[in-house]
């Protein structure tokens, strides 16, 4: 169906991968995509699509009201796909701020101008969606055994999931007062092409491929559940599609790794397909056990049983298959990380928008 969908964040990881995959596969959607280029946002990952038709980009934060109001009148937004946040933990344990003003004051602003478009001065909100983009940390760290289910308890411990875990509630209270047509996804750790290194994946490879060393955090055995960035993209598209208002959906891949085992995997994985390091030695040698993250949750893991069984969605690819497409993107694309770590991928977007 015919859908003019505000896309928030859309430079960011996941949000380049959405956009990407709305303009290829969903070709009846409008998207605009606002963005205030953080450190995270990178415009020049969509510099292929930009003359898409179908494709705006307005560079903006989501907490400027009057911004938010008028791209909902002018493009007569009717569904808001909303990835736009601060993301890394170990920032939020370092400078909380932010994540409170964009996750929580974002969101909040985000709602708000939704609930004037769509609800009030005699509107109609058929057909209109607002789809929270959240994360699995909302429910905490677990032991040994067990699964995050929809009904389990939120229980958040890094400022980074306390964010996230505000923004769902409010999210959720539009709904429940307001009668705002809002879904929630909560998905487990993505990995992929275009991810910021920062985060572990990205970050190992790109210091593998230079020799230089592998900082694992503790002891290298927290346990995340890793998926493909696509299936999450197709997942979010589902749910938009198909989800019944109102509800949210626990989506990931049932790929619990140690961290360890994943830095080892990436290690082999390059030694395979470039070589040893220069010295002769694998890429073992570089791991380094630092001094481990604070309040670091110990076990990640999604039941996704019920966005499989009431709408149908399964994820594509296996650990195995996810990772090799990773490592082979970034071997292909060395010039996107390269921007990214010398700060010139900035450089794109400064001639047009400023700093
Ligand atoms: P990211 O950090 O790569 O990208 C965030 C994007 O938001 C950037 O483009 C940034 O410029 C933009 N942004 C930040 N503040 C903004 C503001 N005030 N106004 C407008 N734009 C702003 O994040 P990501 O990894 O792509 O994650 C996207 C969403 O998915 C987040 O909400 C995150 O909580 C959630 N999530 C991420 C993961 C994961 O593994 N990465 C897993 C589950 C959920
Ligand atoms: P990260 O990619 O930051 O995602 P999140 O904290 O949202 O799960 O980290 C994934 C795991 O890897 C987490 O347990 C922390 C760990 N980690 C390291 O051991 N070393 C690193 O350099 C980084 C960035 C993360």
């Amino acid at each position: 169906m015919k859908k003019t969908v505000l896309v928030t964040g859309g430079c960011g990881f996941i949000g380049v991968n959405f956009v990407r995959l709305l303009l290829e596969d969903h070709t009846d959607w409008q998207v605009i995509n606002l963005d205030k280029l953080t450190y995270a946002g990178n415009l020049q990952s969509l510099k292929s699509i930009e003359d898409n038709s179908r494709y705006t980009f307005v560079r903006g934060d989501i907490c400027d009201q009057e911004l938010v109001t008028s791209l909902f009148t002018k493009y007569q937004i009717d569904t808001v796909v909303h990835f736009a946040a601060e993301s890394h933990v170990d920032r939020s344990i370092t400078g909380p701020a932010e994540f409170i003003q964009t996750n929580i004051v974002g969101t909040f602003t985000l709602l708000e101008v939704a609930k004037k478009q769509w609800l009030q001065e005699n509107k109609s909100s058929t057909g209109c969606r607002f789809l929270h983009v959240s994360t699995d940390e909302v429910y905490g760290s677990l032991g040994e055994e067990g699964y995050f289910t929809e009904k389990t308890s939120y229980d958040p411990r890094s400022p980074y999931s306390a964010s996230k875990s505000s923004s769902d509630h409010l999210v959720r209270a539009y709904f429940h007062t307001y009668g705002l047509p809002i879904l929630i996804t909560n998905c487990s750790n993505n990995y992929g092409p275009y991810q910021f290194p920062e985060k572990l994946i990205p970050l190992v490879l790109n210091n593998a491929l230079q020799g230089k060393e592998l900082p694992v955090y503790g002891d290298g055995g927290n346990v995340r559940d890793w998926l493909y960035v696509r299936d999450h993209c197709e997942a979010i598209a589902r749910v938009v599609e198909q989800g019944t208002v109102g509800q949210s959906y626990n989506i990931g891949g049932h790929n619990e790794k140690r961290n360890l085992e994943v830095v080892e995997l990436l290690c082999d994985m390059l030694d395979e397909k470039v070589g040893l390091l220069k010295s002769g030695e694998p890429r073992r040698s570089l791991i380094t056990f630092v001094k481990d993250r604070l309040g670091h949750d110990r076990r990640y893991a999604i039941d996704a049983g019920k966005i499989a069984e009431e709408l149908g969605w399964t994820p594509k690819f296996t650990f195995e298959t996810g990772m090799d497409k990773t490592v082979e993107w970034y071997l292909e694309n060395r010039p996107w990380m390269e921007s990214v770590m010398d700060g010139s991928y900035t450089q794109y977007y400064e001639t047009m928008y400023g700093k």
